[in-house]
């Protein structure tokens, strides 16, 4: 396995995940682990990601020393590379010239990380590398035993290799796409120069999950909030495979899910799979607490915490259970392990229904917790989950309730799932010219209820009734999103259909705003 050390920058889960693509097992701890952990944890090489910093200041985070005398390959990334230069006693200069996004890359010599990796060849038949760089700060002076690996007009030392030490440095960021040969290169380092085998795959994994998980748990029963989301339900799928009747699955309806979503979430668990699920239909105590708020944190706060309510009342009827299993996955962690040192604003709450208290006094099972997004997808595939589940788009926790405006009723909640099923519906049946459906192309969709009447009219009369936006985004990362440009007839076909088909609404807009300054849900 491959041990990342983080310096803070914004993409070092991408190193772990490119490097669990190459097939080898890789987490991501903060650079200031010990020096015991680092020599205890048995990695067949290391890997230093980039940071905000600059090793040119006196306080600012270095490499444990141990790192440099395991005796296995260690690969250096824009600030992990100034780190290590500095450490290894090279120059590291604060630079002038800053450089950031595309540049292209000469690979010198014969290097083992390098050699054959090309994306061109210039005038003078230099094999080039088109790369993501990112920095200020550059290596002056390498440390002695390195040699020359690449450079740029910029930046004469962008890479640096100690082919004895099996030391590397590289100033650009290969873990992300815009580096052509990124994949390419870290394949290489884990696989021939660390010497990892590919066995990080989901068959494995799961006969591995489901044997932690008997010899965790015993013969003590478990529960688990089942939300309908991926996470939950892969990690009930993950369970119920390793202790079956042990586990116990509480399903909390709102009221505020998607059309049938209830009945798809009892069918799929409890009729095709066999795993016992506890449905409460909580709709009425819900609509209850909301009746009269229009605030949309007071509506995050009041969902979150009657879902905290029904599900301690349920699980305190499950007398003898010990544990409780959730889903968290592991962006979850590393994200929670970060916690204090970052002061970002707070723009929703994010209430997530299933973050519960510690009341419950129930020990703590987490099958996922070391899989990323992808990874969980794949296992919830390999367990037997439809991938139309498994590949659903996101859905907020605290569900229709951030997607009606103003004050929640069960009225509005009924003309919004309509309107949303017939939005969903399309955007599957309709493919682009590229084969895929718009729903694939798309990363987030839905429709939101906006609590105003307009006039229309239909047939000999006249309408008053209410309105529904569309709304579909493109993103990565859900930080910054595009709105899509979805086909013309398509919306076409949608707004006529919600006009026609759903009696309450008779009028249909599309969101063309970004985010920023836009978020993607309307409250
Ligand atoms: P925004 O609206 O902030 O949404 O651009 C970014 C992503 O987060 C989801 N979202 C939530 N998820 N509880 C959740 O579990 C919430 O309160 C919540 N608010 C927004 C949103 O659906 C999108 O995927």
């Amino acid at each position: 396995k491959i041990l990342i050390l983080d310096f803070g920058s914004q993409v070092t889960q991408l190193i772990a995940r490119r490097v669990r693509e190459a097939g080898v097992f890789s987490e991501v701890f903060p650079h200031d682990v010990t020096d015991e952990f680092v020599r205890n944890y048995g990695a067949a090489g290391v890997i230093l990601s980039g940071g905000p910093n600059s090793v040119t200041e006196g306080d600012t985070p270095r490499v444990p020393q141990s790192v440099f005398e395991l005796g296995v390959p260690v690969l250096g990334i824009c600030y992990g590379m100034q780190a290590m230069a500095e450490q290894l006693g090279g120059k590291v200069e604060n630079g002038h010239l800053r450089e950031f996004g595309y540049a292209e890359v000469r690979a010198h010599g014969h290097t083992k990380l390098l050699e054959n990796i090309s994306d061109f060849t210039n005038a003078q038949g230099h094999g080039m590398l088109k790369v993501w760089m990112s920095h200020g700060d550059k290596v002056n002076d390498m440390p002695a035993g390195f040699k020359l690996m690449a450079s740029t007009g910029n930046c004469p030392i962008a890479g640096m290799a100690d082919e004895e030490r099996r030391f590397y440095g590289v100033q650009f960021h290969p873990e992300v796409t815009h580096t052509v040969q990124g994949k390419a290169m870290l394949a290489r380092f884990v696989h021939e120069i660390c010497g990892c085998q590919s066995d990080w795959n989901m068959p494995d994994y799961i006969s591995e999950a489901v044997e932690m998980i008997r010899q965790q748990v015993g013969s003590d029963e478990v529960i688990l909030g089942l939300s309908g989301g991926v996470d939950s339900s892969v990690a009930a799928a993950l369970i119920h495979r390793a202790i079956g009747d042990q586990l116990t699955c509480v399903f909390v309806d709102h009221g505020l899910l998607r059309l049938d979503e209830g009945k798809m979430v009892m069918e799929m668990f409890g009729k095709n799979l066999g795993v016992k699920v506890i449905h409460v239909d909580a709709t009425a105590q819900f609509m209850g607490h909301l009746a009269g708020v229009t605030d949309p944190e007071a509506k995050r706060k009041i969902i979150g915490r009657e879902f905290v309510e029904v599900f301690q009342a349920e699980s305190a009827k499950l007398t003898s259970a010990k544990w409780l299993a959730q889903g968290t996955i592991y962006p979850d962690v590393i994200e929670s392990a970060g916690k204090g040192k970052k002061t970002a604003h707070t723009i929703k709450s994010h209430h997530n229904v299933g973050g519960l208290p510690e009341t419950l006094n129930l020990k703590l099972l987490e099958p996922l917790r070391e899989l990323f997004k992808d990874e969980v997808r794949e296992l919830g595939v390999a367990l037997g989950l439809p991938p139309e589940m498994v590949y659903r788009h996101p859905f907020p926790g605290p569900g229709l309730g951030v997607r009606i405006l103003g004050e929640v009723k069960k009225e509005y909640a009924d003309l919004l799932r309509r309107a949303d099923a017939i939005f969903i519906e399309e955007l599957r049946n309709t493919k682009d010219d590229d084969g895929q459906s718009w729903y694939d192309k798309t990363s987030q969709a839905f429709a939101v209820f906006l609590p105003v009447k307009s006039v229309g009219v239909m047939g000999d009369g006249r309408t008053y009734e209410y309105v529904v936006a569309l709304r579909a985004v493109q993103t990565q990362d859900f930080m910054t999103a595009h709105w899509a440009h979805l086909p013309h007839e398509l919306l076409g076909r949608v707004s006529n259909r919600i006009i026609n088909e759903v009696r309450g609404l008779n009028r249909v807009v599309y969101d063309i705003s970004g985010k920023p300054p836009a978020t993607i849900e309307w409250e």
